[in-house]
């Protein structure tokens, strides 16, 4: 590649900072009521993280159905889910996952439910919406409340309909990876009208996140500097910075979201749309380079769910050690590819299993073949066409050969034959356009490093 590329789905620069720390203290309600009126919900909370946001979720359940006490959730998927789950003191219950949309399995689901599920939770991994519609029905048979994780895809739609609005609540997150990019936050949708009290009651007990800190604005104006697809590679070695921390621990204390934070969030959910539908291309792009491999095999994204492509899932037809060295191969080139997620969630060691867990074995495949590819924002078409191609010469190099040229004649034979035969037409299109990307790639990354 001629650019590293970072997986930074939105840009974020000083400027944003600045402007959100002139917002002033009210910025918080104000970026409630923004996300409020964007999904429709009754009520959102402004929270210190997604994490925390579902502890409150879970809390405010306890307190109405304190006779249940059992969460189902996927086996596969950000074990700070989990860790939300243990640190509200219930029992989880890891249900397995489909292998084609890598997201709960609807009927798995409605075989673990029953009457003591407190809730289902359920994420749309990597921006792709699991299927809402289907387990809204199952919970609603059973009395369960229905929390969407929406903290990997915010603003992608099931049948054209927002994520985050099917279940009684649903979880946003504002990290720095997230559709819905800000400095650390979450939020809280309500949309179901008799929860609205007692959730409220639960946040009101939460220590109130201030204003602004001047520590953590430095921190956030250094974190943009170090977003800068050049700097990022500088970035990942910086302990302080946890890129790539996937197993990080639930927050000691959850507060509210303070003034600042909430003050970014506007900023991004004003833009939000925007990217989204940037990356969805961008995705798209990718998915379509990779159509016809053999061996890379990409999350379903078919109608009726529209991915925000937060990342570009696969599951890889390799071993493990494979598709380790498929990732860094990646790496090695600059490219931001990453395996999510070491374990399954119920093979973690702070995980209490509940009584009949079962293995999840889509989970723990998913855990030995998923690679994530990022969808940088700051990439054009022939960018992501250029970082699908290098995964599919990393295969079948079989992640050997760190560094392949994506770009060299010969390369490009080889994922063309990946592709069992590609028409010369549109090689020769796509040799033209990568040629042109060196050039523009060149200008779009002194353009990032300005604005992120
Ligand atoms: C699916 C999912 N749920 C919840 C979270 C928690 O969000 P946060 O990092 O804001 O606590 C994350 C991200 O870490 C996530 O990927």
């Amino acid at each position: 590649m001629s650019r590293p590329i970072p997986a930074i789905p939105m840009p974020l620069g000083w400027s944003d900072v600045l402007a959100a720390c002139l917002m002033g203290p009210g910025a918080a309600q104000a970026f409630e009521e923004a996300c409020r009126e964007y999904h429709g919900a009754v009520k959102a909370f402004a929270i210190s993280s997604g994490r925390a946001a579902i502890w409150v979720a879970l809390q405010a359940l306890k307190r109405v159905r304190p006779e249940r006490t059992r969460v189902l959730l996927p086996a596969y998927t950000c074990p700070t889910v989990g860790r939300a789950v243990m640190a509200a003191g219930l029992s989880g219950l890891c249900v397995d996952v489909s292998l084609d949309d890598f997201n709960l399995d609807v009927d798995q689901t409605a075989a673990a439910i029953d009457d003591t599920t407190l809730a289902v939770i359920a994420p749309h991994m990597f921006g792709t919406p699991a299927d809402v519609v289907r387990l809204r029905e199952i919970c609603q048979t059973s009395g369960a409340p229905l929390i969407e994780d929406a903290a990997q895809a915010s603003g992608a739609r099931f049948d054209g309909r927002l994520v985050g609005t099917f279940g009684e609540m649903a979880v946003l997150s504002l990290g720095r990876s997230k559709s819905l990019r800000g400095c650390r936050g979450g939020v809280l949708l309500v949309n179901d009208p008799d929860l609205v009290g007692v959730v409220a009651e639960e946040v009101s007990h939460l220590p109130s996140g201030g204003w602004l800190s001047a520590s953590e604005v430095c921190r956030q104006l250094a974190i943009c500097t170090l977003s800068a697809p050049r700097m990022w590679q500088m970035a990942k070695q910086l302990p302080w910075l946890h890129v790539g921390a996937e197993d990080q621990e639930f927050d000691a204390k959850p507060e509210q979201l303070s003034a600042w934070k909430a003050g970014l969030g506007s900023l991004a959910l004003k833009r939000l749309e925007a990217y989204n539908a940037h990356r969805a291309r961008l995705g798209r792009s990718m998915d379509q380079e990779l159509s016809g491999a053999l061996r890379a095999h990409s999350q379903a994204k078919a109608s009726p769910r529209e991915s925000v492509y937060a990342r570009l899932a696969l599951r890889l037809d390799c071993s493990r050690d494979e598709r380790d060295a498929v990732e860094q191969a990646l790496q090695a080139e600059g490219i931001d590819a990453r395996a999510f997620y070491s374990r399954a969630i119920y093979q973690y060691n702070w995980w209490t299993p509940a009584p009949h867990q079962g293995p999840c074995p889509n989970a723990e495949r998913l855990v030995a073949t998923n690679l994530a590819l990022p969808v940088y924002w700051g990439m054009d078409e022939p960018e992501a066409e250029a970082v699908a191609r290098a995964l599919l010469n990393a295969l079948l190099a079989g992640g050997r050969r760190a560094g392949s040229a994506s770009t060299s004649g010969e390369s490009e034979t080889e994922a063309d034959m990946m592709h069992g035969g590609r028409s010369c037409a549109r090689r020769g299109a796509a040799n033209d356009q990568l040629a042109r990307t060196d050039d523009k790639g060149q200008r779009a990354s002194a353009a990032t490093d300005n604005s992120d």
